[in-house]
């Protein structure tokens, strides 16, 4: 979860000499998250042309630009996040909470009745401090993740998503099992190294 307590002069000294946001800033892309996501899915062959690919926790938008340069009107990406995001040739953006019911009517209507081949997920709740409190937030924000791609994810399709260590974490693993064919952790390099992020990836749906 988003790391609390950090004075904001350390954070904005540590970013501005980060390798990875220099390279972002070079390459015009909108965020250093950008490689982590390139990292999988060179590795993973994640992202092809044809695709429904859902963006979650999508701003500023480095996951959707990658995807948008890599396939552009080849994919169909929706992305959704609480915090609204600079507009992205080929990309639709839903503005709003996740776990909000009515957020899920708009991708639905977007989603027009297709089926979708890949969801990934960025989000990373704001954390009070209080790690029962923060767990089980988290937790119930996975639990969204889960019941969408239990309803709109194919069979065969994957799901990509960020992981604290912990008991969410430990249970959104245990949860994915029964869904999926098989799972892998992927800690790419630019993940921090001393953070307790980690991203999972789930791969090809079950039919329930
Ligand atoms: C690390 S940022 C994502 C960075 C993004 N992947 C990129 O490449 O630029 C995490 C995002 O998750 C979003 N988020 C957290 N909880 C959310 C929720 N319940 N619904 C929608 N977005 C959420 C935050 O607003 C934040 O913008």
């Amino acid at each position: 979860m988003a790391q609390k307590g950090n004075k904001k002069g350390e954070w904005v000294r540590r970013h501005v000499n980060d390798a990875w946001v220099k390279r972002a800033v070079s390459q015009g892309y909108r965020s250093r998250a950008v490689y982590k996501l390139q990292e999988i899915d060179e590795q993973d062959k994640l992202i092809k042309s044809g695709m429904t690919i859902i963006d979650l926790g999508s701003t500023p938008g480095g996951w959707s630009q990658y995807i948008a340069r890599k396939h552009g009107s080849a994919c169909k990406t929706i992305a959704v996040d609480l915090i609204e995001m600079d507009n992205l040739d080929q990309v639709q953006f839903l503005h709003g909470d996740f776990q909000d019911p009515d957020i899920l009517k708009q991708l639905d209507e977007l989603l027009d009745g297709c089926q979708v081949d890949l969801v990934i997920s960025d989000m990373a709740p704001n954390i009070t401090g209080v790690r029962s409190v923060d767990e089980a937030q988290f937790e119930g924000l996975l639990d969204s993740v889960l019941y969408f791609s239990d309803l709109r994810l194919k069979v065969g399709g994957n799901l990509l998503v960020k992981l604290f260590e912990g008991s969410a974490a430990h249970y959104f693993r245990k949860e994915v099992r029964s869904r999926f064919q098989s799972g892998v952790v992927r800690k790419p390099n630019a993940s921090r190294p001393g953070s307790r992020e980690f991203y999972f990836l789930a791969k090809n749906k079950k039919p329930i």
